[in-house]
């Protein structure tokens, strides 16, 4: 078993300063000899990998921010999450804004049509050029790859190879009411933190493999927003919004994916080490690690 650390310093799907150097934290809290202790050979192409990649001019297209530099370095993204999945490499993405999902999700999506992602945020992510307020691109990753909304043609190397039957997401309570609609529109399968409290995350997990991956035979994406975390366990992060998953809650997902054995790529976003005092990045940056061994293995015996 390979891993592959791939570190995203990348901003510019959304304005907080500071998300860039969330790879760096986690790499240096000892994430590498951590994994390297389950058991994994860990490969890592240190943290310029998509540094070099500058866009000079890069206006708004609407109200959307960065929109070149997001597009150019979620295609170099891709093109590396692309070639870790074909070696059989399970490619660990460190954020990063979510923004980069469009590149990790095309990476896997382009080597396993068929694959299933699950979503695990506060956010849905799904906005559209005409939906979103914010104009941040990392409210919007999941309906690049869903195609919908208007094409946007610096984005045209984005092919929407995710099919809406096979997302499904975990830990939903900050929804625009454009996202819910599209949500709506799309029969996407959501559960929400009132979904957890209701049924408890075991039975939550299990029904959200069971509606993406009913046979239990398609490789699993997971795409993992530490703002799905409550504030309290992971505060570090740039939209934070109370009411979120326990520690214990976001470990076991990450714990349940891994025991598939079907798990072929993984994102671990968003973790701001700028934003809050040092114990709390501290913390935060501790839970990343964690929730990166859980999926991967660490807790099951
Ligand atoms: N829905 C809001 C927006 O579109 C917030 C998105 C937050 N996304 C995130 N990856 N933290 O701007
Ligand atoms: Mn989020
Ligand atoms: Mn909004
Ligand atoms: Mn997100």
């Amino acid at each position: 078993k390979t891993a592959a650390i791939v570190g995203c310093s990348f901003s510019g799907g959304q304005p907080k300063l500071g998300v860039d150097k969330g790879p760096i934290h986690l790499v240096e809290a000892g994430l590498i000899d951590q994994l390297a202790g389950l058991g994994w050979k860990v490969k890592f192409d240190g943290h310029n990998q998509f540094e070099d990649i500058k866009v000079l001019d890069d206006p708004p297209i609407g109200i959307l921010k960065n929109p070149r530099l997001v597009s150019r370095v979620n295609e170099s993204v891709a093109q590396v999450v692309e070639a870790h999945v074909r070696n059989k490499e399970l490619p660990i993405t460190l954020g990063g804004d979510h923004s980069l999902a469009i590149g990790t999700i095309s990476g896997t999506l382009s080597v396993h049509p068929n694959a299933c992602v699950i979503w695990i945020d506060a956010h849905a992510d799904i906005n559209t050029a005409e939906s979103t307020d914010s104009g941040n691109i990392h409210g919007m990753p999941v309906s690049f790859l869903l195609g919908l909304g208007s094409k946007i043609p610096e984005f045209s190397w984005v092919k929407p190879l995710l099919k809406a039957e096979r997302l499904v997401y975990i830990g939903l309570r900050d929804v625009d009411v454009g996202e819910k609609r599209i949500l709506r529109e799309n029969n996407i399968k959501a559960f929400s933190m009132h979904d957890v409290d209701k049924y408890g995350i075991g039975r939550v997990v299990e029904m959200a493999l069971d509606h993406v991956n009913p046979k239990r035979d398609l490789p699993i994406h997971l795409s993992f927003d530490v703002d799905a975390l409550d504030p309290s366990v992971a505060p570090s992060t740039g939209t934070p919004v109370r009411g979120g998953l326990t520690f214990r809650e976001g470990h076991y997902i990450c714990e349940a994916v891994c025991e598939t054995g079907l798990l072929v790529a993984l994102d671990l976003v968003e973790v701001n080490p700028s934003l809050a005092d040092d114990a709390s990045v501290e913390q935060t940056v501790a839970v990343g690690c964690s929730l990166v061994r859980s999926a991967l293995g660490e807790t099951l015996l």
